[in-house]
């Protein structure tokens, strides 16, 4: 990617799939990437890292898919420096229009001494070897000094300028341990420009952690000095306290534009319901208060600041709701409606659906429509996010029964369809009745999974409304999050478990793909 000609545009990375992908508990397939790829697209952002594909080779598929389908942001596949990462990063990516490969090796020498067990000369080779051997594939290459903000900045200057002699084209400063502190980020970045001038030629791109909570104000004191991209995930997630939230980072450019001068390429409106989509398919809840997309981000509770809010919004509101796609509710379908008018409404949501998949869709609605009165966007969006997810290769639910009182222990029996297509049955005196239909599915599954997290939300408000479970459990050491969505919060339960479940069997194959991969690599496969 060339640098813009505009230089107020900041470019929008977007690691979801990648550093956000890395978070514990999360385990995305194919198709769940493809749908997050496909509603990043919709948003808007410049670049989508969509995986690491050496890691295994169902990152490097759904890279390729992503790359292969999702068409407008530049697809990125990210390789450290060795030969093997960089060819499958630039295989998985190749079929993009826009394809880009990002390497990466640390700078810092706590990583040198310790984790490379290296030199900083052999760092320099191998920086330079990498971005030559990406170069001779494609032009898009972004070079990262891991741990920069740690690492000695004339070092790292050093390395900067061999990746930039090579032809790299975004250079990225990551403080990947988010240790840095905004003044401090920036008087490092200003530095990196006087030891670097080549810098000002190439895009300089920001990646920061949120360690210490400053991810988002240590990439704004980046771009502050000069940087052009931001690396920056949906809701935050990422590896540990996770990346720069791409909603905040992007309204607090959108907000104070008129002081900043800065502007982005995301349709800020598509921020709500990507960040719900994020959140359903990663099993990571967004807090109440978060801010930007918190369900209370734009509550007033007070009564001054209510009465405020009534007589002018902007007393208390420096943000329009709508701005980011929040009260953008106006679908209403009841039981009487249509095939063709479900279709219809989900197309306005973003969802091009048709076959079996409208068909699965379209049952669950009327299941749905028939217990309630209406079914909002908000609820087409939640079941239909539901119903994609349903498509995962592993367990699934069958039927349960519960009998619950409150004078005899509940106990519950399950019928489980296995990812062979065999129906088992499982039964469990619990002591609740979710307790005791988590219980049963371990007992038909043979399975000693262990409940980590249990949480129930209400979709939209009212009596009726749907509810959605998420479940995190343990399987030998390996963690698994699933959710669910029914009127029916047993039954919410149930699919969210045994998804869940099989999100912590398929997360225990790869760790072995990886396991196995290691011993023929020169050195582990470790997430950065
Ligand atoms: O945090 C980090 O340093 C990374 C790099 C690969 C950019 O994720
Ligand atoms: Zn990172």
């Amino acid at each position: 990617m060339t640098k813009p000609e505009d230089p107020n545009r900041v470019l929008i990375f977007d690691t979801t799939l990648r550093d956000g992908e890395q978070s514990p508990g999360i385990s995305l397939n194919t198709q769940e990437k493809l749908e997050i790829a496909g509603q990043l697209a919709r948003l808007g952002v410049d670049v989508i890292e969509a995986g690491f594909p050496i890691t295994s080779p169902g990152d490097f598929e759904a890279v390729q898919a992503i790359a292969r389908t999702v068409e407008g942001p530049v697809i990125a596949g990210l390789a450290r420096t060795h030969v093997a990462d960089i060819d499958a990063a630039w295989n998985a990516v190749k079929d993009a229009p826009r394809p880009r490969i990002h390497t990466f090796i640390s700078t810092s020498d706590i990583h040198i001494e310790y984790q490379l067990q290296t030199t900083r000369e052999d760092v320099k080779g191998q920086a330079r070897a990498a971005v030559a051997h990406a170069k001779q594939y494609l032009d898009d290459v972004e070079f990262s000094p891991m741990d920069a903000t740690r690492a000695d900045v004339e070092f790292t200057a050093e390395v900067c300028q061999i990746a930039i002699d090579e032809g790299a084209t975004t250079v990225n400063i990551p403080d990947t341990v988010g240790y840095t502190m905004p003044h401090e980020y920036s008087a490092f970045l200003t530095r990196l420009y006087e030891l670097v001038p080549g810098l000002r030629d190439v895009v300089l791109s920001v990646h920061c952690h949120d360690d210490l909570g400053l991810a988002v104000a240590n990439s704004f004191a980046g771009v502050r000095a000069g940087a052009r991209q931001v690396e920056c995930a949906i809701n935050g997630i990422g590896e540990r306290a996770g990346n720069a939230s791409l909603e905040e980072i992007v309204m607090l450019l959108h907000t104070r534009q008129a002081d900043i001068g800065l502007h982005t390429g995301v349709n800020t409106r598509e921020i709500a319901r990507t960040s719900r989509l994020v959140s359903r398919l990663t099993g990571y809840s967004v807090q109440p208060n978060k801010a930007i997309i918190g369900r209370n981000a734009f509550a007033h509770e007070s009564g001054i600041h209510q009465d405020g809010v009534l007589k002018e919004r902007t007393t208390y509101e420096i943000m329009d709701a709508t701005t980011v796609g929040l009260e953008a509710n106006s679908i209403v379908l009841g039981k009487h409606s249509g095939r063709h008018a479900l279709q219809q409404a989900l197309a306005e949501l973003g969802f091009e659906v048709s076959g079996q998949t409208l068909n699965t869709a379209f049952k669950r609605f009327k299941e749905i429509a028939d217990k309630k009165k209406q079914v909002t966007a908000m609820d087409l969006e939640a079941l239909l996010t539901d119903e994609l997810r349903g498509e995962v290769v592993g367990y699934q639910l069958e039927w349960f029964d519960v009998e619950a009182s409150s004078r005899r222990p509940p106990h519950a029996t399950v019928g489980i369809r296995t990812p062979e297509g065999e129906e088992v049955t499982g039964s469990f005196t619990g002591d609740g009745p979710v307790d005791a239909i988590f219980r049963a599915i371990n007992a038909a599954t043979g399975s000693e999974a262990k409940l980590r997290e249990f949480r129930v939300d209400a979709v939209t408000g009212g009596q009726d409304a749907l509810g959605e479970t998420s479940v995190v459990l343990e399987l030998g050491g390996v963690t698994g999050s699933g959710q669910g969505v029914s009127t029916d919060i047993l039954e919410a339960a149930g699919r969210a478990y045994v998804r869940a479940l099989s999100s912590a069997v398929r997360r225990q194959g790869v760790t072995a793909e990886a396991e196995a991969a290691t011993e023929a690599a020169p050195e582990p496969i470790s997430a950065p």
